[in-house]
């Protein structure tokens, strides 16, 4: 018997039922007497918010290292940097004494207006779940455990704790649940926070498809499931579901509701046993990994300056930069001596120190003469005195330097944004002084995309420097003179204007229910079928230098879809200076069952060269890479037939195509039914065999009854009408020249379909 086992038997139905609520806002309850330790979490997800008294919720958060947050990281497409960045959040988890730190946010970017994007990864799976898993391998290489929240379908703050999302079965598995899955399978989290809302009418919590069926039976996640805090509402039916630990405690009712549920016979102790299996195995985990000591603040600093800095992506450059041999720089806007650098809510990090950004420039411009404006008032009012002021420092210098950042309190946990917008007081500010200064630069600083189209024309640059962290102020210097090239690519689309967005008729939801109703259509999957125009694509990004794309190779021209294939291309910096650069590789679909995106993000590498180096870039595409989830066949299929894999430096800027050819090895089971239509019999191989014979006496039965071939005598193509008829309606039509009833024929044909196996 296992020591777990073992100390399941000997704690009695009260400590058990103790276990599987928190003892407190960031501890799980120890059972002294049997030598179970307390346990503690503490947020993530850019750093470690651990407060100094881990038993009271309000107390101070001791100093950690603030990292960009999460948008600013997935703009750096570098999965090595973030196994890196794990790693020190791990680093400091152990110096502070936390266990588990609450992050990755892998919930998907569905609106831009969502309160709490700067958290999270992307707009498409592929890529946020190829960050959690680096992020999630880099903390728990060190010992100390993740938990991927909010699982799921938490991509609102909007009532985030009644809303129920309203999504269809393929594209939560396409598009919603992905990134979770790649992280549940590939890096193993040791836990799984659920979110608040109602994914379908039922709460996250009490979900037993979403946390026993999805995320253990079929992607096989071992560790516990914890509520995100305050988000169960009947314990003893999220027990059942599958969710472990609820948080925060204490909670002496929930406790009494399990035991009076066990002894009245209502729930199975065997459940309660099982979760608290679950919890014992993670908490003993985590005590086998030595807490204590320090961890390398100056080292952590210089690693969020080059994250930031390789997640800034520069939009916009009429070759202003980089910045060399200024005179005089006109620094203006508030943040720059404010530094914005993360968003509000349960991640809000207490820096060990803080990058003041105009001294950061200060420090790299040497002789150039710097002078300062603040530009803006740090709220939404309007004080044309601040305009006036800046745009004559801009007027007498050789460029101005615009830091922007949104009104501290607009992008936050617990809230959407009302808008994608700067305030009028800053559309007016760099109105006025790119009016004045054609080589005015603006730098951003927010955790989701701005519009930009009434002023942008205006610039000669555009840095957006994201939510960047307590090093950003630095990493804003690294790029504006060059010492780093820029390198991020967005991952997520900037649109021209919000009601351009996919979701923008089916957001924020009404009565209790956001629909989902522009389905797999989301992100660039979105603006690319409609061909909406935006202001910039996903995955785009400029640099200092040049790449050039040549020879594009694929492993083999067919493949078996279980093979998979690799994808090579030889990427030359053609520029002047060192750079790195993002290749991403999409695949489309010519022809499919069920609709499809024009193209999905299926790969994607960073590479670095020096002027005038190549090196070629190999990308692994997988089963999944060609396949989608069809939602009859209740699995992810491939289907025979022609994909084109397009490699590119953005979504919109593709440089080479090569079209291959795919072998499904799947056998599929026949899906037809007492309603399928004479198209879908003809489709399925098991279905066309069995109706051959019929199917010859119909057809001329039917043109003989529609008058033969001549279509014009009812203003229709026939079959074109009678393919989308269900077979059964069809034989109803032919009815007296059957030998037996409709009904009866269709379900001998179905039998025999399904006795081909
Ligand atoms: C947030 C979680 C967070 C938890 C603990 C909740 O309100 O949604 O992301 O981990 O609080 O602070």
């Amino acid at each position: 018997m296992t020591k777990i086992t073992n100390l399941i038997k000997k704690m009695s139905l009260e400590e058990k039922a103790a276990l599987c609520t928190g003892a407190g806002p960031w501890t799980t309850t120890p059972v002294e007497r049997l030598g179970v330790p307390e346990m503690t979490v503490t947020d993530g997800p850019h750093g470690v918010r651990r407060v100094e008294d881990v038993h009271t919720f309000i107390s101070t958060s001791v100093p950690a290292t603030c990292f960009p947050t999460a948008t600013c990281m997935a703009s750096t497409w570098d999965v090595d940097l973030i196994h890196k960045l794990g790693q020190a959040i791990a680093e400091e988890c152990l110096a502070l004494k936390v266990d588990v730190v609450l992050g990755p946010g892998v919930n998907m970017k569905r609106t831009p207006l969502c309160g709490r994007n700067f958290e999270y990864y992307s707009e498409d799976p592929y890529l946020a779940g190829e960050m959690a898993v680096s992020f999630i391998k880099g903390v728990q290489s060190k010992g100390v455990g993740t938990s991927l929240k909010h699982f799921a379908a938490n991509n609102q703050e909007y009532q985030r704790s009644t809303i129920s999302s309203e999504i269809d079965e393929r594209t939560l598995r396409e598009i919603y649940l992905p990134a979770f899955e790649a992280a549940v399978k590939k890096a193993k989290p040791w836990t799984v926070m659920c979110s608040y809302n109602k994914l379908n009418g039922t709460y996250a919590a009490e979900n037993h498809r979403l946390l026993t069926e999805t995320l253990r039976e079929e992607w096989g996640f071992e560790g516990f499931v914890v509520s995100d805090w305050g988000a169960v509402h009947d314990r003893v039916d999220a027990l059942e579901a599958g969710l472990d630990l609820e948080m925060p405690g204490p909670r002496e009712r929930r406790v009494k509701a399990v035991i009076d549920a066990v002894r009245s016979g209502k729930l199975d102790e065997s459940v309660l046993d099982e979760a608290v299996r679950r919890i014992l195995d993670i908490v003993f985990k985590a005590a086998e990994t030595q807490k204590g000591g320090s961890f390398d603040i100056a080292a952590h600093h210089a690693l969020a300056r080059r994250i930031a800095a390789e997640g800034m992506v520069l939009l916009k450059n009429n070759g202003v930069l980089p910045l060399k041999d200024q005179k005089h720089i006109a620094v203006i806007g508030l943040a720059a001596k404010e530094a914005y650098y993360q968003g509000g809510g349960s991640s809000h990090i207490n820096p060990t120190q803080l990058d003041n950004p105009y001294e950061e420039l200060q420090e790299m411009a040497g002789d150039t003469e710097l002078s300062y404006a603040e530009g803006y008032p740090s709220d939404e009012s309007f004080n044309q005195a601040l305009i006036d002021e800046a745009v004559s420092h801009a007027r007498s210098a050789d460029v101005a330097l615009l830091y922007l950042s949104l009104p501290a309190t607009k992008e936050s946990e617990g809230y959407d944004r009302p808008d994608l917008d700067l305030t009028s007081h800053q559309v007016a500010l760099i109105k006025a002084v790119t009016a004045v200064q054609p080589n005015t630069i603006v730098i951003l600083n927010n955790g989701a995309p701005v519009v930009m189209s009434e002023w942008i024309d205006g610039t000669a640059a555009v840095l957006e420097a994201w939510m960047m962290g307590q090093a950003g102020g630095g990493a804003i210097a690294d790029v504006l003179y060059g010492k780093v090239n820029p390198s991020g690519k967005l991952a997520e689309t900037f649109p021209l204007k919000l009601i351009d967005t996919p979701a923008y008729i089916n957001y924020p939801g009404e009565n209790g229910a956001v629909r989902y109703g522009e389905g797999i259509f989301m992100g660039y999957r979105y603006y690319d079928t409609k061909e909406v125009p935006t202001l910039f694509p996903f995955g785009y990004g400029m640099s200092y230098t040049t790449f050039d794309y040549q020879n594009p190779k694929v492993s083999s021209q067919t493949f078996r879809d279980v093979d998979g294939l690799t994808v090579s291309v030889d990427v030359t910096n053609t520029g002047k200076m060192a750079g790195k650069e993002v290749v991403q590789v999409y695949v489309q679909d010519h022809k499919s069952g069920l609709v499809r995106p024009p193209k999905e993000l299926k790969g994607f590498a960073k590479v670095e060269l020096q002027p005038g180096e190549t090196k070629t870039v190999t990308v692994s595409l997988d089963f999944r890479a060609f396949a989608y989830y069809h939602p009859a066949y209740r699995q992810w299929i491939t289907e025979d037939g022609e994909f084109d894999i397009l490699i590119g430096a953005s979504s919109t800027d593709i440089r080479h195509t090569k079209t291959v050819t795919l072998h499904s090895t799947l056998e599929l089971p026949s899906i037809l039914n007492r309603e399928s239509t004479l198209r879908e019999w003809t489709e399925d191989p098991r279905g066309m065999s069995v109706l051959a014979s019929l199917y010859q006496q119909m057809n001329g039965q039917m043109r003989a009854n529609f008058g033969g071939n001549d279509s014009e005598q009812i203003g229709m193509d026939p079959m074109g009408f009678l393919m989308d008829m269900p077979l059964m309606d069809l034989l109803h039509f032919l009815g007296s020249s059957m030998p037996t009833s409709p009904e009866k024929m269709v379900d001998e044909l179905l039998a025999k379909v399904y006795s081909i196996a």
